[in-house]
């Protein structure tokens, strides 16, 4: 029985490493490349494979250092080997096979999207929150790269019900932003300046795909309308607008989000739904989510720790402890390779 294992997420811009027992986290660490992208309005992955490399080693450390264990506890060595960006992510490959190889334990590989389907249930390190598993849900991912709607049968059991044909939420918000003339990540810009028009849509952006049939998402037409808008104000007009513009831009994408999600629990008569990524940590977006799956009688769970809404390896440690449960490891610890475009369907079981 697996019982400590040391979890690594070198995905995209943030190097993070925890320690976790089933689903308690013993210690949770992430250095923010944040910093370094802001200039360059996104993440550059040369700049992030280069931090990565310089931070890893501390990072591994000071999380054990935290669940005061040193490495000869560890009892196997999770990793997120995809989806992601390939150079980032062989960093958090390479230094899961050297740990391995040293301490001669196993690696559990993880896909990172699993990581933010099961980060609801991830507890501290006194077990709360005790939510318990109550499959089937419906999950909605939300983050920069991914808008995913998944049926998530059981424990490692997915299908995806629908996902964006183009840009992904977070980073609808995050373009928007940029037209605006503000700086990354937009999506929590966005959020302060709609709140202060109390989330007012008054320019009532297209709702991408919202009579569609399907369960399937596009918010590229819905960017081209804000540029449009944009271009027929003056700098004046669009100073004084931004505020509404934001919250209008905001609403646009949170009501496509909703109403998909919706019809996923009709078709499905699933009533329990799951939201995860950076952009489910958005106040709006809760608050609104929440009232409409109560329309629906049913619930609705979020992480219950703000940095388990972003990349961290603390979800990834609670996926491996699952899988560990259920017998599943890396055959040959070398043959873990990275797999920038995983697919949830290659890690259903
Ligand atoms: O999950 P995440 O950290 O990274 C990816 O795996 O993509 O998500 C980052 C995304 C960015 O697009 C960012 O703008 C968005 O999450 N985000 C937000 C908020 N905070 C971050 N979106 C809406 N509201 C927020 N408060
Ligand atoms: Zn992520």
């Amino acid at each position: 029985m697996i019982k400590t294992i040391l979890a690594i997420d070198t995905s995209c811009d943030e190097t993070s490493v925890a320690v976790v027992e089933g689903r308690r986290v013993l210690s949770h660490v992430e250095y923010s490349q944040i910093a370094m992208h802001v200039k360059w309005g996104g993440v550059v992955p040369s700049i992030a494979r280069r931090a990565h490399e310089e931070r890893i080693d501390w990072v591994v450390e000071k999380a054990l250092t935290k669940a005061k264990l040193d490495l000869q506890r560890i009892d196997c060595i999770a990793v997120t080997y995809g989806p992601g960006l390939a150079i980032a992510l062989e960093v958090g490959i390479k230094k899961a096979k050297e740990i391995s190889q040293s301490i001669k334990k196993p690696i559990i590989a993880v896909n990172h999207m699993e990581g933010h389907l099961y980060s609801p249930f991830v507890q501290n390190s006194k077990g709360n929150p005790k939510t318990d598993f109550k499959f089937p849900y419906i999950g909605l991912l939300v983050s920069g790269g991914h808008t995913e709607l998944v049926l998530f049968k059981d424990h490692l059991t997915y299908e995806i019900l629908g996902e964006t044909r183009d840009d992904a939420a977070g980073e609808a918000l995050d373009k928007a932003a940029r037209m605006m003339g503000f700086g990354y990540p937009g999506g929590p810009i966005l959020e302060r300046l709609a709140s202060q028009v109390n989330n007012q849509d008054i320019y009532h952006f297209p709702r991408p795909m919202i009579g569609s049939m399907d369960f399937e998402f596009s918010f590229s037409g819905l960017k081209t309308a804000l540029l449009y808008k944009l271009k027929e104000m003056t700098e004046a007009e669009k100073n004084k607008e931004l505020k509404n513009l934001a919250s209008s831009f905001q609403e646009a994408v949170f009501q496509t989000l909703m109403k998909k999600t919706k019809k996923a629990m009709i078709h499905t008569g699933i009533n329990r739904v799951l939201l995860g990524g950076g952009v489910a940590v958005n106040n709006r977006l809760k608050t609104t989510m929440r009232a409409m799956v109560a329309t629906q009688g049913g619930s609705v769970f979020f992480p219950s720790y703000k940095y388990l809404n972003f990349d961290n390896a603390a979800m990834i440690g609670v996926v491996a402890s699952i899988r560990a449960e259920h017998g599943f490891f890396a055959t040959v610890d070398d043959t873990i390779d990275r797999e920038p475009r995983l697919s949830l369907l290659q890690s259903s079981i």
